[in-house]
Parts: structure tokens; C-alpha cells; sequence
């Protein structure tokens, strides 16, 4: 069965990724240009309810002030139409060669001031157009030669550029969250904040730290063979999470940004999981947009392109669906309670009790039927099962 999808399940896509024309490495381009009001009209039409953009992808390098108002009218009466929302906005600081080292972080001071403006002017469209979320993807922000980046005077100028720009938010009264993107590499050879974790840390360093959080891609973290649930789960623990790209990744190679859930599907299922069902025993979840940062396929036309965008709701639905059926099972409730999934949000500690008490306790340790815990089984396998069995509808 075909899911349904609604504005109400808040699918977003970036211009950038249906707009893509498949320009790679190799390669020239397989599509034509895609209009940002364009793109508006059909993406409300399969359905999603928010497109996002950087400000080259709305308005191309080099267009006179003319052809941007134009380009912005038309994208807003595209808006008002069909009551698509414009929920995140980032800048492109990797296209121009002026980037090559960087935007916030170049070795060239005059390119991070040229940075600086280039994002500030891109905030007062974002605000003018409603945007919640501003989102800094650093991918030339990184080096391939170790001796010729000094990283920690490289944190130094990111986190001014970032805390300069906060500034900036607030006192315009914009009141935008800033989202950062961990990638590990490509197109630098090593990025900085190449993780999810590095991000946080990073972010615990800023002067605005309250209003900077994280907007990780399932297919970075895999690119760094990292478990990406697991980091969204500690970037929700954190309350960290502002917003998400998702896409597929197979395995660690080149940034594939496939269609999401087509690399690691039992990942996704989990990812899905936990941002509709949150944590097993509560805990903060995740009530921002589901954006796909993907790429369609360079062997296709518009219609092929169209395709998978649905694909990307389509699957998410249905991951949806299916992780209602698992945490509504009873086999499946039985199984994680025999487990102790639940358990572990005992605290380990008694209340009130302290060192000396817990020393007293024989039962901990002393007299602790320790043969008991070395060989009791925990029962995950059982779990795993009914999880691929939900996940292929084969219950
Ligand atoms: C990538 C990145 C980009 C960023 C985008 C937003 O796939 O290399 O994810 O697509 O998300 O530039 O700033
Ligand atoms: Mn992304
Ligand atoms: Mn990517």
C-alpha cells in the first residue's frame, strides 16, 4: 500500500537537492536548471510542506539587484500559493573559488570578512522569509595539509565568525537558532568539526551557546563509520538537536546522499524509531522538520527526480508505520522488559546515597551472586529479530 503523506508529517527538502542538475567530478550535467518557484510548486504537490535553500541556489552568482527581486517575488508568490514555509535557510560558502580555503576559517583574512558579509546578507533574506533555522555547513572550512592549518587558531576564528553572527541574529531581533553540520571530509580533505561530537563540544565553547545546536546527516556520520541514532540521540540528550539531514549512505566512501533509508535501512528504521517514539522511558524528542538532504540520481530526468523525492517520504512513512507496529507488539514489550531497556533508567545509586553507604553494602559486592550476572543471557538477539521482522512486514 501506497503511505499517504501530509503537511502535518513536516517533510522538507533543500533546493539544492531536486534542483540539483548532476553535475559531478567527471561529468557535466544530465538535467536543466530548476526555478526556486518551480521546485515550490511541485514539492507541495507530492505533498512536503517546507523548502530550504542557500542563496545561490534561490539566486545565481552574479545576478544583477533587478533579477534577484524578481527571483525572490516569484519565489514568495510560489510560497503564498501553495503555503509551502521556508523553515531553514544556509549559505553557500564552498562554490566560489574565493572559498577555496575556507570561509570562516581561511589563512586569508579578507575571505573570512568577505564570509562574514556574504552570510549576513543571506540572514536578512532568511528572516525575511520566516526562516527558524540557519544552518552552517563548513566544507571548505578543513585542510589536506596538516602543517599548513594551525586547527586550534582555526576554532579560534570559527567560533568568532559564529559567535559574531549570533550577535547579528539577536540584535536584529531575527531570534534564528543556528544549526552546525559535522562532515568528516569531501570536499576538504579533512573538515573541522567533522563529527557530531566535535560539533558539541565546539558549540560548548561559544559565547551564544544557548542558541547553536547541531543539524546532522545520516550519511556524514556513516562516512566516519559512526552509528548516526546514536549520535542524534546524545545530541538530543544534549537538547542539541535543531534540525536534520536525511539521507543514505553506503558504508565509508564519498558522500553518496542517497535517497534516505537506501544504505543502512535497519539504521533508518531505528533513526525513525527514535525521532517518532523518542526514548523507551521519556526523555527530550524531536519536533523539527524532516529534511532530505539527498541527491537524485544522475541517470535521470525531471520525472526520475520527482520520483525519488516522494521516495524519501514515502519510506519515512513507512518506517513510521512499522515502528508504531514494533513498540505496539507485545512480543516486542515483553522482550525489551526481559532485557531491562527500561531498567537502565534506574538511577545506579539509591537516593541520597552516598560512598559510605555504598560501601556498606555487602550486597553490591561482597556477597554480589556475581556467577549470576557472568552468565545470564541479555536476550538481544530477540530483539534484533522482531525488529527486522517489523521491519520487513513479515509478522
Ligand atoms: C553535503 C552537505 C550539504 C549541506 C548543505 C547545507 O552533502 O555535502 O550536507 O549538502 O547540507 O550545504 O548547508
Ligand atoms: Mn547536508
Ligand atoms: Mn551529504
Amino acid at each position: 500500500m501506497t503511505p499517504t503523506i501530509s503537511r502535518d508529517d513536516k517533510f522538507s527538502f533543500g533546493l539544492w537537492t531536486v534542483g540539483w542538475q548532476a553535475r559531478d567530478l567527471f561529468g557535466e550535467a544530465t538535467r536543466p536548471a530548476l526555478a526556486g518557484a518551480e521546485a515550490v510548486h511541485k514539492l507541495a504537490e507530492l505533498g512536503a510542506y517546507g523548502i530550504t535553500f542557500h542563496d545561490d541556489d534561490l539566486i545565481p552568482p552574479g545576478s544583477s539587484a533587478s533579477e534577484r527581486t524578481r527571483i525572490i517575488d516569484e519565489f514568495k508568490a510560489a510560497l503564498a500559493e501553495t503555503g509551502l514555509v521556508v523553515p531553514m535557510v544556509t549559505t553557500n560558502l564552498f562554490g566560489d573559488p574565493v572559498f577555496k580555503d575556507g570561509g570562516f576559517t581561511s589563512n586569508d583574512r579578507g575571505v573570512r570578512r568577505y564570509a562574514l558579509r556574504k552570510v549576513m546578507h543571506n540572514m536578512d533574506l532568511a528572516a525575511e522569509l520566516g526562516a527558524q533555522i540557519y544552518v552552517f555547513w563548513g566544507g571548505r572550512e578543513g585542510s589536506e595539509v596538516d602543517f599548513a592549518k594551525d586547527v586550534r587558531a582555526g576554532l579560534d576564528r570559527y567560533r568568532e565568525g559564529i559567535d559574531f553572527l549570533a550577535q547579528y541574529s539577536i540584535d536584529k531581533g531575527y531570534n534564528m537558532k543556528f544549526a552546525l553540520e559535522p562532515k568528516p571530509n569531501e570536499p576538504r580533505g579533512d573538515i573541522l568539526l567533522p563529527t557530531i561530537g566535535h560539533a558539541l563540544a565546539f558549540i560548548s565553547q561559544l559565547e551564544h551557546h544557548e542558541m547553536v545546536g547541531i543539524n546532522p546527516e545520516t550519511g556524514h556520520e556513516q562516512m566516519a563509520s559512526l552509528n548516526y541514532t546514536h549520535g542524534i540521540a546524545q545530541a538530543l540528550w544534549q537538547e542539541k538537536l535543531f534540525h536534520i539531514d536525511l539521507n543514505g549512505q553506503k558504508g565509508p566512501r564519498y558522500d553518496q546522499d542517497l535517497v534516505f533509508g537506501y544504505g543502512d535501512l535497519l539504521q533508518a528504521f531505528s533513526t525513525v524509531d527514535l525521532l517518532e517514539n523518542g526514548a523507551p522511558g521519556g526523555g527530550p524528542t524531536y519536533d523539527g522538520d524532516r529534511h532530505f538532504d539527498y541527491k537524485p540520481l544522475r541517470t535521470e530526468d525531471m520525472d526520475g527526480v520527482w520520483e525519488s523525492a516522494k521516495a524519501n517520504m514515502e519510506l519515512y512513512v513507512t518506517l513510521r508505520e512499522r515502528s508504531k507496529e514494533f513498540r505496539a507488539d507485545p512480543r516486542v514489550q515483553e522482550a525489551l522488559e526481559y532485557s531491562g531497556v527500561e531498567a537502565l533508567h534506574t538511577p545506579t545509586l539509591n537516593e541520597g546515597e552516598d560512598h559510605a553507604a555504598l560501601l556498606a553494602d555487602r550486597g553490591s559486592f561482597e556477597d554480589y551472586p556475581i556467577d549470576d550476572a557472568r552468565t545470564k543471557g541479555y536476550g538481544y538477539a530477540r530483539i534484533q529479530r522482531y525488529a527486522i521482522e517489523h521491519l520487513l512486514g513479515v509478522r
